[in-house]
This record gives structure tokens, sequence and C-alpha cells, in this order.
């Protein structure tokens, strides 16, 4: 485990000023940061980790935070997550865990801009897959993973479509300081992550169910056997994830830019996107806030029937419950489940619904479903002009595609999409897109709407013979 070189510095920060607060204004109970919870005791809703801010020592703008990389030989400077620790002070600098979390890239790529139709220097992408354990979530797990620390866990537990529990099984294998258990829905992760469980040793529960099953059962068996969950219900997971932001923030040199489009499973990101820009602006860190687009699969759509079919907001926090009700009653009767390739964000309830509710409307946001066909396109489109990004990364530059073609981003807007998974978590719906094998095709792809690989780069068979090869590569370069 990395610990910080810093001192116990004189400025007030950890437990002592931040605690959790319930989101639903109207009730706004309040507990201690120094407590294990994931909902309001009061009234059921989600929490918020919020501060006493005055004693917080903020910054008094944005670009003071580029002296923290100079101090990167510290750990906790070094790691993008705590470089920001003054706008996440939930514990105090010499008690942060770090892997070394958050080295990420924005890159402005004008390759991927033509497919989405923007002028160019105009879109970016964000590569959240270059974190330890390949996605964005290390970032939010290295702030709950202190909290458990903080609060002496030993075992620490997630429901996950496969990154979530990637990224706590490798907190707890390179720290060493827990033991992971996980419960996954079978056959419904995708090998990389999958792999990525087991060989960090995580005790890997596969239950016969998806992800929304697997949920249902972490919260229970954690509450019964008083396990750490560290899934984005936790909102310490979420103080974490604001530092992406930051660091697009960063990257742009403080130029806030028109719209941030990000690909919505669980809705963590997006909430914890929205609690970030909330801040920064309150503080006057930020004079503008951008846009959000939060991008369902048409086969995962919960949020997007919610909001922009049955007309569902955030409004104040007094959220219309009968319209989501009615939805996952329906769901229910008519045996609706979440399908689609991009394995990452096939949920059904997302659990952070009402936080990205208020996201959208503090954002100004819309909700937008692209089809695995489109995914996959876009998949492929981010590999050959950028890093490549897995399936349900590339919902966000299918997104921005979309709203493009709508008219809502206009092309000369600044956007940034997070790609929020590693190319290699998913090499299996690589592969079976490029592939010639019809076969490979279909059984992947073929159920889920995908007819043609638009963009499909075919391996080139060839005899083991000199002249043919030769041949080959002046036919086809
Ligand atoms: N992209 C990737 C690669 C993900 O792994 C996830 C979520 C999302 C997007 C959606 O993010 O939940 O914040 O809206 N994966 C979770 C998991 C559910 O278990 O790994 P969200």
């Amino acid at each position: 485990m990395l610990r910080s070189a810093e001192s116990h510095n004189a400025r007030a920060t950890g437990t002592d000023l931040a605690f959790q607060r319930c989101i639903n204004p109207s009730c706004g109970a309040t507990y201690e940061a120094r407590s294990v919870r994931t909902s309001c005791d009061r009234c059921g809703d989600l929490l918020d980790v919020d501060y006493d801010w005055d004693r917080a020592g903020l910054p008094s703008r944005m670009n003071e935070f580029e002296a923290m990389w100079s101090r990167r030989h510290d750990p906790v400077r070094f790691s993008g997550v705590w470089r920001f620790h003054e706008l996440l002070p939930f514990v105090p600098t010499d008690q942060v865990i770090t892997v070394g979390e958050g080295q990420t890239l924005l890159q402005q790529t004008d390759a991927v801009g033509k497919y989405v139709g923007m002028d160019a220097g105009r879109l970016h992408l964000q590569y959240e897959g270059m974190n330890p354990s390949g996605s964005f979530k290390d970032n939010g797990m290295c702030a709950a993973f202190t909290h458990a620390h903080m609060m002496g866990a030993k075992r620490a537990a997630c429901a996950s479509t496969g990154n979530t529990s990637a990224s706590l099984a490798l907190y707890c294998s390179a720290t060493q300081l827990m033991k992971a258990v996980i419960f996954i829905g079978s056959g419904k992760i995708s090998y990389g992550k999958l792999s990525q469980a087991l060989d960090y040793g995580a005790l890997t529960i596969q239950i016969a169910g998806d992800f929304d099953d697997a949920m249902l059962r972490v919260k229970q068996i954690t509450q019964e056997l008083g396990i750490y969950l560290v899934n984005s219900v936790n909102p310490f997971r979420l103080e974490g994830q604001k530092t992406i932001m930051y660091r697009v923030l960063e990257a742009l040199r403080w130029e806030v830019p028109d719209w941030i489009v990000v690909p919505g499973g669980n809705l963590g990101n997006s909430s914890a996107f929205g609690k970030a820009f909330m801040e920064l602006k309150q503080h006057g860190l930020i004079d503008r806030v951008p846009r959000l687009a939060v991008i369902n699969a048409s086969g995962a759509d919960t949020l997007h029937e919610l909001v922009e079919r049955r007309g569902v907001r955030w409004n104040s926090g007094n959220v219309d419950m009968d319209p989501i009700r009615a939805y996952n009653d329906h769901m229910d009767r008519e045996a609706l489940r979440a399908d689609t390739i991009a394995s990452a964000i096939e949920i059904n309830r997302p659990v952070n619904l009402k936080k990205c509710l208020r996201a959208l409307d503090f954002m100004d946001g819309v909700v937008r479903q692209v089809s695995d066909q489109e995914i996959l396109d876009a998949k492929s489109r981010v590999g050959a002009g950028g890093f490549g990004c897995e399936p349900a990364s590339a919902a966000s530059v299918a997104g921005a595609k979309l709203l493009r073609r709508e008219g809502v981003i206009a092309p000369s807007d600044r956007v940034v999409c997070i790609l929020t998974g590693h190319e290699l978590k998913d090499p299996t719906a690589t592969v079976a897109y490029h592939t010639t094998d019809q076969e490979v095709f279909n059984s992947v792809l073929g159920s889920r709407g995908v007819t043609t690989a638009n963009f499909a780069n075919r391996a080139v068979p060839v005899p083991n013979e000199l002249d043919d090869i030769i041949k080959a590569i002046r036919l086809y370069s």
C-alpha cells in the first residue's frame, strides 16, 4: 500500500469536516462520515458526502492544483484522485489509500471527431481505461476503499457487471488490507473482467441471474454479514469519481467544455459529475457548467425511458415515483430484462437514478439511447482513431454522433466523451465485429440486432508462401 508523506496538516481535514446527508431536500437528515450506510435511515433516499467547506481550505482557483503535480514523488499527489484532495477531504491525507489511480489522458482526435460530425479540434476522448484495473472504477474505489479501511473493514463486497469487481479485487490484492467478495450474474461478464477478479484472488460468487439480481443479493448479504459494500450506492465512491471531471478541466487548462457525454448504467458517474460541477460552481471555481448527455444502450434504456418518454424529473428533490414504479412493474410483468453487447451497462434498475436526475437538472442534461450496432460501429472508430475502448464506453461516442445529427450538439461545441473502460476488457465483442467467421459473428452479435460490421478490419488469410504474402500486402496496403 502506498501512503502519503504529507503530514496531517494544519488545515482541518478528514472526518471532522465531512458528514453524510440525505439527498432529499425535504428530509436532509445528516449522519457522521464515520458510519457505513447506503441510504437515509429516516426516508430511505440516497446519501451524499458533504463538507463544512468553510473549514476545508479550498484553493481560490483551480490552477492551484497544478502545484500538486510537482509533488508527485508523494503517492497521494501522484494519484489523479487524491491530487484533488481539497475537493474530497473526508479523510486526512496521511490516511488515504492509493494504487496510483487516475493517470488518464484527454485525447483530442479529429479522426473520431469527423465520424461524430464535429469541427476539427472539438472532440475529446477521456481515457479512463488507463486506470490500474482498466476502467474508471478505480477513481471511486480508492475513495470507498479508504473509507472502508477507516471503518476497520476486513471484507468488502460488490455486485458487478465486471469493472467494479475487477477494481475492488485489485485494491484488495495490491494492498492486502481486505478480502474481496464479488457477485456477478452468470454469463453476464466479459472474459477480460472475469479474468481480473479470478487472478487478483477475489471470492467470486456467480449467481444464477443478472446484475440487478446480484445487486439485491449483495445488499442483503453485506447487511447480514457486516461486509462493507463498495457499489456506487456508497456515497464515498462518488467522491472519487468527481475527480474525472477535475482531470478533464485540468487537461483543458481549466476551460469548461460545452458537453460531457457519458454512458449510463448504474448512473454513478453521471451523478458524480453533477456533484462535482455543483460544488465547483458553489465555490466560484468555475463560472459556467457544461451540459450533460447520458447515453443508454437501447437494450438497457431505463433512464432514457423514464426521462425522455415518461417525463421523470428531479423536480427540486420531489421526484414523482409513480412512473418509475409503473415502469418497473411493467418490466417485471413482461419479464423484460436488459440485453446489450455493452455488458457493462446491462442494467435494469439503476441505483443512482435520483442523483442522476439531479445531475441532469443542474447540467441541463439530455438522455439518449443507441443501438448495439451504433455502439460497435462507434467503438471501431475509436479504435481506428485512438486507443480503443470497450463497448459500453463507445456508447458515449455513438451518443455524441446522434446528438450531432439531431442538432442538439453543434459542430463547433467542445465535446468530451468519457471512455470508461479499456479496449482489452472485452476482446470477444471486438473479434466478433471484425471476424470473417459468420458463425462467430452471429453467435455473439446476431441476437443483438447487429447486422453489419460497417467498419470491419478483417484479417487477410494467406498461404504460407512468400509470394502470396507479398501479393497480399501490395493488394491491401
Ligand atoms: N462503462 C463501463 C465500462 C462500466 O463498467 C460501467 C459500469 C459504466 C460505463 C456505467 O457507469 O454505472 O456509473 O453509470 N459498470 C458497473 C460495474 C455497473 O459493475 O462494473 P455507471
